[in-house]
């Protein structure tokens, strides 16, 4: 039998993931410096673990200095400084600006162009958080039971059976819409071309936060759409004063925006900024595009809902997708377009007309039979193992004056770093290490911030992503150093 790699095998142990977690939380601030941790007893009979996984996991924790033990007395989180500090409003320019982005730095240019050990790049989940065998049977069921699923040729609107699936799931969160309101696409980014196209023109302007997921700037450009990047939180997202003046004069035609777990900042907009802005773009008549991708992977509570559950007037389009969620492979997403929808069905038809009928009654019977709440609570909290290494490592191992907002949601997070850091240079000089991430300015149309980056918690932690952030730190010092120098 071959040798399975050490670092897999950490990765993969209870203790290691139980450490994480606990990481996540100290750098979340769920647990404060100086608190108390429960007992090795304790935590044990509460997480149904052993004395030795919970023994373990402490000594991970206190190898990285997270916590510590007072004698006769117990676990503590360490008192010390956070280098933790939360990145503040950005402050892109403000006039609309036409889109060019260098395809060279965009994560599939680098994984084909390089050869990349530890990939912090890519925001596509590892194919071991993916139900794969379970779907594989499931497909193998639904062609059985009804063959002539691989000779129907489908609808633009998709397969009414999942659409049914998708309206009854939607209830989760107030959204009440049927399965006739639903469109199923290729994935979440037929969608938002298909929304963009039924509502813009070229030379049109349309609002974006700032930074933004740069597919969506690609396809911006595809459609010789100028942007406009509006001042965004990275704990609560856009300005909702910003975008105000913003669309003051009539010039904005459409407002594509991610209210829940933004790609690349993380965000997620509080539900009176998510009424505030439904309300303010119905009363100016510009559509809103939602990209609600990753609204499923929240942590904790409940699933934040989404701006749609404000929408009166059928003025918000909401996409997403079970690319993220169940089978990238199936390449299944799908947009409820209020007043848009016959425009988009019109479209959908030209685009692709339809979607794979075996594939989409697939995820259908995966909805039906429980199966997908299981799997969801399986890969929220695997994200927030992978997200809570990736932060305290850095926390470890990037400067001082380091900015980073922790997520409490999705899987990717954005870092900045001090201004004289050149995180394309960052990214050439790592690349030859084989690390990759995605360099600030591939997510901003004006390719401003070049001292940031995102790191993208796209596999099972391991002491390789644990040694690619420490040379990542010893990069990022160089170049401070060499700045300083000169
Ligand atoms: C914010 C955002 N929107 C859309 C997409 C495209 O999703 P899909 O793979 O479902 O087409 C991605 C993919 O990374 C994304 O991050």
């Amino acid at each position: 039998m071959a040798d399975v790699p050490v670092a897999r095998r950490k990765a993969d142990t209870l203790y290691f993931q139980l450490a994480g977690e606990i990481a996540h939380a100290i750098a979340t601030g769920v647990l404060q410096a100086g608190e108390k941790l429960p007992s090795i007893r304790k935590l044990s009979s509460q997480r149904q673990v052993s004395l030795s996984t919970v023994m373990e996991a402490y000594r991970e924790l206190e190898d990285c200095a997270l916590i510590e033990v007072r004698p006769q007395s117990g676990f503590y989180v360490r008192h010390k400084p956070s280098v933790l500090f939360v990145p503040e409003l950005t402050q892109p320019p403000q006039s609309p600006s036409d889109v060019v982005i260098d395809p060279m730095y965009l994560p599939a240019t680098l994984a084909r162009l390089h050869d990349i050990k530890v990939d912090f790049g890519f925001a596509i989940l590892a194919p071991a958080l993916f139900p794969n065998q379970q779907l594989q049977r499931l497909l193998a069921q639904v062609t059985r039971q009804d063959p002539d699923l691989i000779a129907d040729y489908g609808r633009p609107t998709g397969d009414v059976e999942l659409r049914r699936q998708i309206a009854r799931r939607s209830l989760n969160w107030g959204g009440q819409f049927e399965a006739d309101e639903i469109l199923i696409t290729q994935g979440a980014i037929e969608a938002l071309n298909l929304c963009l196209r039924a509502v813009t023109q070229p030379g049109d302007v349309v609002v974006i936060e700032s930074p933004s997921y740069f597919g969506l700037l690609q396809i911006l450009e595809s459609f010789q759409l100028k942007a406009l990047e509006i001042p965004t939180h990275p704990q609560t997202g856009i300005s909702i004063e910003a975008l105000e003046f913003a669309t003051r004069n009539g010039e904005v035609r459409a407002c594509v925006l991610l209210p829940n777990f933004s790609n690349p900042l993380g965000s997620l907009m509080p539900d009176e900024n998510k009424k505030r802005l439904v309300e303010l773009l119905a009363e100016r008549h510009i559509p809103l595009i939602e990209d609600d991708l990753y609204g499923e992977f929240y942590y904790k509570g409940e699933r934040p809902r989404p701006a749609k559950a404000f929408d009166k007037e059928g003025n918000v389009m909401l996409i997403s997708s079970f690319t993220k969620t169940v089978a990238p492979g199936f390449r299944i997403g799908w947009v409820v377009a209020g007043k848009y929808h016959q425009k988009i069905e019109q479209l959908k038809f030209i685009n692709t007309f339809s979607n794979a009928m075996p594939l989409q009654r697939t995820i259908a019977r995966f909805l039906e039979s429980g199966g997908y709440d299981h799997h969801l609570r399986r890969l929220r909290r695997a994200c927030h193992e992978q997200v809570g290494h990736a932060v305290a490592a850095i926390e470890r191992s990037f400067p001082a004056d380091t900015r980073l907002h922790v997520p409490q949601g999705g899987y990717v997070f954005w870092v900045e770093l001090n201004a004289v850091v050149d995180t394309l240079l960052l990214l050439r000089q790592a690349l030859k290490e084989g690390i990759s991430f995605t360099p600030g300015p591939l997510f901003s149309p004006s390719h401003s911030y070049g001292h940031c980056l995102r790191i993208c918690c796209n596999a099972a932690w391991s002491d390789l992503h644990e040694q690619a952030i420490v040379r990542l730190g010893e990069l990022i010092r160089q170049q401070m150093a060499s700045t300083t120098t000169h």
